[in-house]
């Protein structure tokens, strides 16, 4: 099983050892002290750490070429290392360039303790997988644990990657690969299920970028380990990793939930990449929920009626596309107490979600009419629907209404985008309600308006966090912990 090590930054020894003894009760495997980063650090600091926790520690003392803090000279690198294999650290990490001099040295000090060495080699910049191979190669011809971090900037530079990684581990080869950024979460995600030796994860606030915490780093140490996430572009805004982090959180589960921010081929390598990197599924947002359709299996009876996804199961070969919007939508104005039948309600925008917007409110006996920056797209979602549906040029807006409820189904206002009304200020004071889909900043630009002329209002949170219940469901078979998934999108919303 992959071991589970947090990392530990601190500038004092005293300070190293309350953290690592805190990231052991919390349930790593191991600790990563960067003795590096210890102001004025000597032998007798390494070994007041090894008496205090060093059985279950690695011990680094990272250059400043390979991302140290730089503040030790090479000699006093040298005497602490030399000092880490005599005492009872069982991995003690050295650097390929670096440490290439002296690595027999070490080798036969460590092996004489009983100490694995860990040759490890960074680069500064994303590098081919020819070169991530040949530093592999290198790493493992010098000690019995290659580790290799490469910056990574694209998901199939990250599925490369994590192929290589699987690959050199059925061959045998003890290893750690891992992509820094957000891009590369895919190859610290699958390290357990790809039987890597070892997860680096955050103790506290993430050591690299991309590091998985502690808590998600147990929960996928195993080989059953799975990935879930959110596809789209740009994903800034959105609450969904953590409120699903939360929900994997709270029942326990060997998953997490990572933000795959993609172009349209990174979304075609993620999908033929799903069973690969053990990913049973994945939420759709701006701008793919309706182009993903082509590309899928099967669609449930929302998403073909609508013709948009927001939800797609992975599973066996097969994958399956649903739209838990709808779900969200119509549990919302359940319980914004909105009853929609007969009422005349305004909904701009006529992408993904306006789309199941629009079915549940024409289910529910509304009349609608739709208002769109691009007027054919209006049309297009009209002819979808067999009811009928009036088209509202947008310029003709301030001259409409009143309407009892009106819906933004656009990004205006959403963090990230234009923080412009979607609609005139005349259509706002006349409205019912102003449902805004909107929730990240809670005060969009719409909702704003409507409190500052008494309209009442809400924004999309409890849509999508009755979306997002329905897709966990979906992907786990378990009940979701709504009450959690609540309290982590308020909290991420502060
Ligand atoms: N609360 C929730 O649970 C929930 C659920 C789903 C979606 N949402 C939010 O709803 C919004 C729409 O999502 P979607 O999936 O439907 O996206 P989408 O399919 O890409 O559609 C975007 C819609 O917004 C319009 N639009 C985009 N930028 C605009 C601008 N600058 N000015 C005027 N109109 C603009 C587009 O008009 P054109 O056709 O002219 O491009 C299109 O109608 C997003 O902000 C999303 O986060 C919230």
């Amino acid at each position: 099983m992959t071991r589970v090590a947090a990392v530990i930054l601190a500038d004092g020894v005293a300070d190293a050892e309350r953290q690592a003894r805190m990231a052991l009760a919390a349930g790593a495997d191991l600790v990563e002290l960067r003795l590096d980063r210890i102001r004025d650090v000597g032998v007798g600091d390494v070994r007041r750490l090894a008496s205090a926790v060093g059985p279950r520690s690695i011990l680094t003392v990272r250059s400043a070429s390979q991302g140290g803090s730089g503040h030790l000279t090479e000699a006093r690198r040298s005497e602490l290392l030399k000092e880490a294999c005599t005492r009872p650290f069982p991995y003690v990490d050295i650097e390929l360039e670096r440490d290439r001099p002296r690595a027999a040295e070490l080798a036969r000090l460590t092996r004489r303790h009983r100490a694995t060495l860990i040759v490890s080699h960074h680069f500064s910049r994303p590098a081919g997988l020819g070169q991530v191979r040949e530093a592999l190669d290198a790493c493992a011809a010098i000690g019995p644990i290659a580790k290799v971090v490469v910056p990574v900037e694209t998901i199939d530079s990250a599925v490369e990657l994590g192929d290589l990684a699987r690959t050199e581990v059925e061959r045998g080869r003890r290893l750690v690969v891992i992509g820094m950024g957000v891009a590369g979460m895919l190859t610290r995600a699958s390290a357990g299920s790809a039987g890597q030796e070892i997860q680096y994860a955050s103790a506290g606030p993430p050591a690299a970028p991309g590091q998985l915490s502690l808590a998600t780093a147990k929960r996928l140490r195993g080989r059953d380990s799975w990935v879930l996430g959110l596809v789209g572009h740009p994903l800034g805004h959105s609450l969904s990793p953590a409120i699903h982090e939360a929900g994997l959180e709270a029942l326990g589960l060997p998953g997490t939930y990572l933000p795959f921010d993609v172009d349209a081929a990174g979304l075609e390598s993620l999908l033929a990449a799903s069973d690969r990197f053990r990913i049973r599924g994945f939420n759709v947002t701006i701008p793919y929920k309706e182009s993903i359709v082509e590309a899928l299996d099967e669609l449930d009876g929302d998403a073909e009626g609508i013709g948009a996804v927001n939800t797609v199961v992975v599973g066996d070969g097969w994958t399956k596309g649903h739209n838990t919007d709808v779900f969200g939508f119509r549990l919302s104005l359940r319980s914004l107490g909105l009853r929609v039948g007969e009422r005349r309600v305004l909904v701009i925008g006529a992408g993904g979600a306006a789309k199941a917007v629009v079915h549940v409110l024409l289910r529910e006996g509304a009349s609608v009419a739709v208002a769109n920056r691009t007027a054919a797209r209006a049309e297009a979602l009209a002819d979808a629907f067999d009811e009928p549906i009036e088209i509202l040029p947008v310029e003709r807006l301030d001259r409409s209404g009143p309407w009892d409820l009106v819906v933004n189904a656009t990004p205006l206002g959403t963090k990230g985008f234009a923080a412009d009304l979607p609609v005139p200020e005349a259509v706002i004071a006349k409205a019912g309600f102003v449902y805004d889909l909107g929730y990240n900043p809670p005060d969009t630009a719409l909702l704003a308006a409507a409190k500052r002329l008494g309209r009442p209002h809400a924004s999309g949170l409890e849509m999508l966090l009755h979306q997002a219940a329905k897709s966990f469901e979906l992907w786990t078979g378990r009940s979701p912990p709504v009450d959690a998934m609540r309290r982590a999108a308020k909290e991420a919303l502060s």
